[in-house]
């Protein structure tokens, strides 16, 4: 009964709850307050620093030897371990290094570097400092980096010569210069982590080399900050071009990451967590590096893929060598790993005795996967439901209450703190069971976002259409258990191996093609990674070498966006389907591309198109 006790403690004294959290954590001024409902602040009053808390509390604590820090970087065959004593040294100097290139309080900083050790200490550093972080995901590509440069005016930028993926290195200096080149803001310093793998070269009078800076510099304490600071920006996809700046505070963040590590995950100080996903997304910046450091537990920073790297055990093979106690990854890895292992003999090889759960997130968890991975293991598999914006599970089973029973095809209950509703198209609440749009009531609870950078407009639109309540973006269906059903997006955001991406954005890119009149671009059901985007195009009259204008799109997407982003296939249609108003039917090219029943809408301008598409663009039967 633990969770309804939580639950029900939360949603009737949300003061109460939360400021018995914030009693957990040390503050430099203590708030007086949990919530303050004229701004919306989270302990408006108080001051603290989350890196001290992430660090040196753990350090003051008696904890100095424990490991902090592990990094298992199979890709390069490098391993390290950072304890808290040692991880409260590379950091404090590394904010140092920030103060000696000028870093102020309240300045930017972005972040554009692989899953090295250095990115971590970057990031605490900034915090230590009250520097606003802001990490921009290494797939991205240089004119999606310099869209967040431009947006977020950053003093200096942290970066590295390389990051590497399977088979190739990846020289992301020469994608920083061009980013740089391409945006209007231009910061005044960029610090570059020079890596064995490729050696950059450095512009004169703007780069300053990692090691050498940091060798120059002396530790710094950290500054508190208010509670309602910002800690970090992450840009994430919107339905346009424009990638929006969700801002995170500091204490109503550190207080959610640290109920969520003990009440959700079952995590305490001395257990060994490990996300793997990339610092690039939330999921890194919450579970990779706040929200363990600030239970005081120890957190793997993993360089490397599921499979491949060097082989499909690696999960299982690192869980066993570090004694996991709890593994969070998204569907997608699971899907590659029983892919290449479909009978599981990676498992069976590994002691997993200390793993007392998976987690899974980031996309939609199907039931074959989930209870393929359940039956390997013989231990909890856990699907849960967030987003960027919220910055910690919403929806979930919360096991460090106790909680174990899931239900395939959905990611759980209303974590406490979280009011959800579903209304049907009048608006009206759904019944249980039925779905419709998937709304949070506020105040959303602390760790959410309370701004987009530079962008209030766009802010205040996610609380518009049901006034009292922000519009997740996302269809569900609460069941008469209270489960909660995801259904996918309403909008035009799809979900690319757990990568969020914008398909408006990907139409944007296509249609300044030369050859391109008009497009649309939809996610089509992935067996591997769950969706990928698909273009459907119409050409200029007299467009010729189709398979050229083709590979064309495809390279300019991930010139553009980002490899991340590469289409899985290009189709060149007569015409679209639309509305008589001129809206393009996307379910519909998103029913034709995955074979489901098409549904043909009233409201449709030109049945006669449909025929021709599905000759083009729905899957072939199987052969034989
Ligand atoms: N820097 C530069 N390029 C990157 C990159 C990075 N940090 N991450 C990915 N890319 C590139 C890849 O090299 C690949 O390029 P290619 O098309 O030239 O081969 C492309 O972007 C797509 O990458 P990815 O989506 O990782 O696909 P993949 O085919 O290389 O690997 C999986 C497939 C399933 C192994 C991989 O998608 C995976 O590990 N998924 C787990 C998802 C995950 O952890 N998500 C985090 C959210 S919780
Ligand atoms: P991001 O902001 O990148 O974390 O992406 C958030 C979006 O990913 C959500 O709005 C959902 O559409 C999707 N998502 C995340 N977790 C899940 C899940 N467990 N089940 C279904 N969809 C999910």
């Amino acid at each position: 009964m633990a969770y309804e006790k939580a639950f029900e403690t939360a949603d009737r004294d949300p003061q109460g709850f939360w400021m018995d959290v914030a009693k957990t954590l040390d503050w430099d001024v203590a708030p007086s307050t949990a919530h303050d409902e004229a701004t919306d602040g989270w302990f408006p009053d108080g001051r603290m620093n989350t890196c001290a808390n992430a660090v040196d509390r753990h350090v003051a604590a008696g904890r100095g030897s424990q490991q902090a820090l592990i990094y298992e970087s199979p890709i390069t065959g490098k391993s390290s371990t950072y304890t808290f004593d040692e991880l409260l040294k590379r950091v404090s100097r590394t904010a140092g290094m920030l103060v000696q290139a000028g870093v102020k309080t309240g300045d930017r900083v972005v972040i554009y570097m692989p899953m090295v050790p250095e990115a971590v200490f970057g990031m605490l550093a900034c915090a230590r400092i009250g520097a606003i972080h802001s990490v921009v995901f290494g797939g991205f590509a240089a004119p999606e980096l310099a869209k967040r440069i431009d947006d977020c005016k950053p003093a200096a930028v942290l970066s590295a010569s390389c990051g590497l993926e399977p088979g190739r290195t990846i020289a992301y200096k020469p994608l920083l210069d061009k980013a740089i080149e391409l945006s209007s803001h231009k910061p005044d310093v960029a610090i570059i982590l020079q890596r064995e793998e490729l050696h950059a070269d450095l512009v004169a009078n703007r780069d300053i080399d990692w090691q050498a800076a940091y060798d120059a510099a002396s530790p710094v304490d950290p500054v508190p900050v208010a509670s309602t600071d910002p800690l970090y920006i992450l840009y994430t996809s919107g339905t346009t071009g424009t990638p929006k700046g969700v801002v995170r505070d500091n204490g109503g963040h550190a207080a959610a990451l640290s109920w969520s590590m003990k009440n959700i995950y079952g995590i305490e100080a001395g257990d060994v967590f490990w996300a793997a996903s990339d610092i690039g997304w939330v999921v890194g910046h919450s579970y990779i590096v706040y929200g363990p450091l600030l239970a005081g537990a120890t957190t793997i920073l993993f360089e490397g893929k599921p499979i491949g790297t060097p082989d499909a055990g690696i999960f299982w093979n690192l869980i066993d060598k570090h004694r996991v106690k709890v593994l969070f990854t998204a569907p997608t890895a699971i899907r590659a790993i029983r892919r290449a292992d479909p009978d599981g003999e990676f498992i069976a090889k590994a002691s997993l005795a200390s793993l007392t759960a998976l987690f899974l997130a980031g996309e939609r968890a199907d039931p074959d996967t989930l209870l393929w991975i359940a039956e390997q293991l013989g231990k909890p598999v856990i699907d849960h439901w967030w987003q960027t914006e919220l910055g910690w599970p919403a929806i979930a089973t919360c096991f460090g209450l106790g909680e174990t029973h899931i239900k395939p095809g959905s990611a759980g209950r209303a974590v406490p703190g979280y009011r959800f509703k579903v209304k049907d198209e009048a608006g009206t609440d759904a019944e249980p069971g039925k779905v419709g749009t998937l709304l949070i009531e506020q105040p959303l609870p602390p760790g959410n976002f309370r701004a987009l950078w530079n962008n209030p407009e766009k802010f205040a639109s996610g609380f518009v259409d049901f006034p009292g309540h922000y519009t997740t973006g996302d269809a569900g269906m609460i069941d008469e258990d209270g489960f909660i059903h995801i259904m996918g997006r309403t909008d035009d955001i799809i979900n690319v191996a757990g990568h969020r991406l914008s398909t408006g954005q990907m139409e944007e890119v296509v249609a300044n093609h030369p050859a391109v009149v008009e497009c649309a671009v939809v996610g089509a059901a992935d067996e591997l990674k769950g969706e990928m985007a698909v273009a459907f195009v119409i050409t200029r009259p007299g467009a010729e070498d189709l398979p050229a204008v083709k590979k064309d799109i495809v390279r300019t997407i991930r010139e553009d966006i980002g490899p991340i982003a590469s289409p899985r296939d290009v189709f060149f249609a007569d015409a679209l389907p639309k509305t008589r108003s001129g809206k393009v039917l996307r379910n519909l090219l998103r029913a034709i591309l995955n074979g489901d029943e098409i549904v043909v809408p009233q409201t449709i301008e030109d049945p006669s198109v449909i025929e021709g598409l599905i000759d083009l663009a729905a899957p072939q039967p199987a052969e034989g």
